[in-house]
């Protein structure tokens, strides 16, 4: 749908090659999947002739690709559209686009909410940005204000999903989105309405995708969906065309030479099945981590969640998963303050922190979001009391947090070199300068269970020889969220 009628456009092609070059700026708020649509969007936008800039006051075209999972985080993108709307005073040239989850939500509204705003497109139409963006422009070279608003899901039979181009940036890790959408329609949560239905990409095309990933360098992927253990299931159900299931692809992905490292992101604890358990103990490549979200401790909460998970099941199926891989680390999700919250509920939610010891959780206060079954409810427990939870809950994890890294102290680990540390990420500097001015490079890698690692080296060519690497590193100090180790040896 389009709110005024476009002139017929030009191919993204004519107008790049009869305009000067321009440049696309993205702000990406959200999960990793809007990661992955936002680089979807800047090789859509390239062959448009866009160049992708960081400043968005050097940029012909800014689109905020959003997120709407609480209110807080559809709250900044309505405030950036309003810092952005001077830009456009300065610029009249400058298109405003807006994509992701707010975009696919309000839709049109969103063009009466913002008037500066130029487009709107959901997470299925990030592929036809450059196109889109020509409409616009189109519109604005015949004098019309034209304001194209496509957020329609494209009919999971014939969705097709974007191949990316092989990145060319010397990644070593990267994601890759192995299916869209979720079937399963929690109470709070509104993803369901905003990407959709499940679709899973063909497996023979991941194997094709993460082969050309390691031809350029990467080394490791992480598989991403909203619920990826459910993979294959809605290509199974439509054609028995004898898709695999989740387990079955990391095997598939597995087998692809190069690759050392696979994780995923994220599961949905009803779907972990005995086979992708079982993948934890027979496939060394799939590392130790696993981001299985509970969301609460109480049955009773659950239930009204939607959630259809029994917690005594999820601790029984962590116990399993971790007699066949003991080193594994577990994280999880967790929600304080759903409508009708009690303080008991909350204590048992406590308690299975406290019982399973995650490495890390993310944590999060109930926000009520439009369109879903729990914003029928009253949304009962006060902010404060909401706050409340949140601070012990997090105190309690950072102990918990504090002690499974302690356990790394003096150990050796095998870490996957990426590239410099942070501290040295700005400053590029070259081997001879650095040795002249007696700075030691310092490079950052990911132990299996993905705890960031630093290592400092007096062997200056490390930033070009050691990203990629898989080396034996001795930790000598822990830190609250990473550690600081020596290299023993690169292998080989
Ligand atoms: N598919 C993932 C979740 C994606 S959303 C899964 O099922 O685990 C990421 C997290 O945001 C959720 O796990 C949940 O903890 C949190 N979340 C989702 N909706 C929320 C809401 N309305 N209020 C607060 N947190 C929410
Ligand atoms: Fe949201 Fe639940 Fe789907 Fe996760 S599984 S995306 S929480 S509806
Ligand atoms: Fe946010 Fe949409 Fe991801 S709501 S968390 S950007 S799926």
């Amino acid at each position: 749908m389009t709110l005024a009628t476009p002139p017929t456009s030009s191919p993204a092609g004519a107008d790049a090659a009869s305009d000067r070059l321009r440049h696309a700026y993205i702000e990406t708020i959200g999960c990793q999947m809007n990661v992955y649509d936002s680089e979807r969007m800047l090789e859509s936008l390239s062959r448009a002739g866009y160049r992708r800039t960081d400043r968005p006051d050097d940029a012909d075209l800014i689109v905020i690709n959003s997120c709407s999972v609480r209110e807080r985080a559809e709250h900044k993108m309505i405030s950036m559209i309003g810092g952005y709307r001077t830009l456009k005073e300065h610029n009249p040239e400058l298109v405003l686009a807006v994509s992701g989850c707010v975009a696919s939500q309000e839709g049109e509204k969103l063009l009466r909410r913002a008037p500066s705003l130029d487009l709107v497109l959901g997470p299925d139409q990030v592929t036809q940005i450059g196109e889109l963006v020509g409409r616009v422009r189109d519109g604005r070279a015949e004098g019309a204000r034209v304001r194209p608003v496509e957020v329609d899901f494209v009919d999971r039979h014939t969705y097709t999903f974007a191949t990316p181009e092989a990145p060319q940036d010397g990644r070593v890790t990267s994601f890759i989105t192995v299916m869209k959408g979720c079937n399963k329609f929690c109470s709070f949560c509104i993803v369901p309405m905003t990407r959709g239905r499940e679709v899973s990409k063909p497996s023979a095309d991941i194997v094709t995708e993460v082969e050309a990933l390691v031809r350029a360098g990467v080394r490791e992927v992480t598989l991403l969906g909203q619920n990826v253990n459910s993979y294959g299931k809605d290509r199974m159900a439509r054609d028995g065309s004898g898709e695999l299931d989740f387990a079955g692809l990391i095997a598939a992905v597995a087998g692809v030479d190069g690759l050392e490292r696979i994780r995923f992101t994220t599961s949905h604890p009803m779907d972990c099945s005995d086979r992708l358990i079982a993948a934890f103990a027979e496939q060394p490549k799939l590392m130790p981590y696993f981001h299985l979200p509970i969301q609460s401790g109480s049955e009773r909460v659950l239930r009204m969640m939607r959630r259809r998970t029994v917690v005594a099941e999820y601790e029984a199926r962590i116990a399993s998963l971790r007699s066949l891989r003991p080193d594994l680390a577990m994280s999880t999700d967790i929600i304080v303050g759903f409508p009708g919250e009690t303080e008991d509920d909350f204590a048992e939610t406590m308690g299975l922190i406290e019982r399973v010891g995650f490495a890390s959780i993310f944590s999060f206060a109930y926000s009520p979001r439009p369109g879903t079954a729990a914003a029928r409810i009253d949304d009962d427990v006060p902010k404060a009391v909401k706050k409340r939870r949140l601070t012990e809950l997090q105190a309690l994890q950072a102990e918990i947090t504090a002690r499974w890294m302690a356990g790394f102290e003096g150990q050796e680990v095998e870490v996957l070199f990426e590239g410099p540390s942070t501290a040295h990420a700005a400053g590029e500097e070259s081997a001879a300068r650095m040795a002249r001015i007696g700075m030691l490079p310092q490079l950052m890698g990911r132990t299996p269970q993905n705890t960031k690692v630093n290592v400092e080296t007096d062997d200056y060519f490390a930033l070009r020889d050691w990203p990629g690497r898989l080396g034996r590193v001795r930790i000598d100090h822990v830190g609250r969220n990473s550690l600081t180790g020596t290299l023993l040896h690169l292998l080989p």
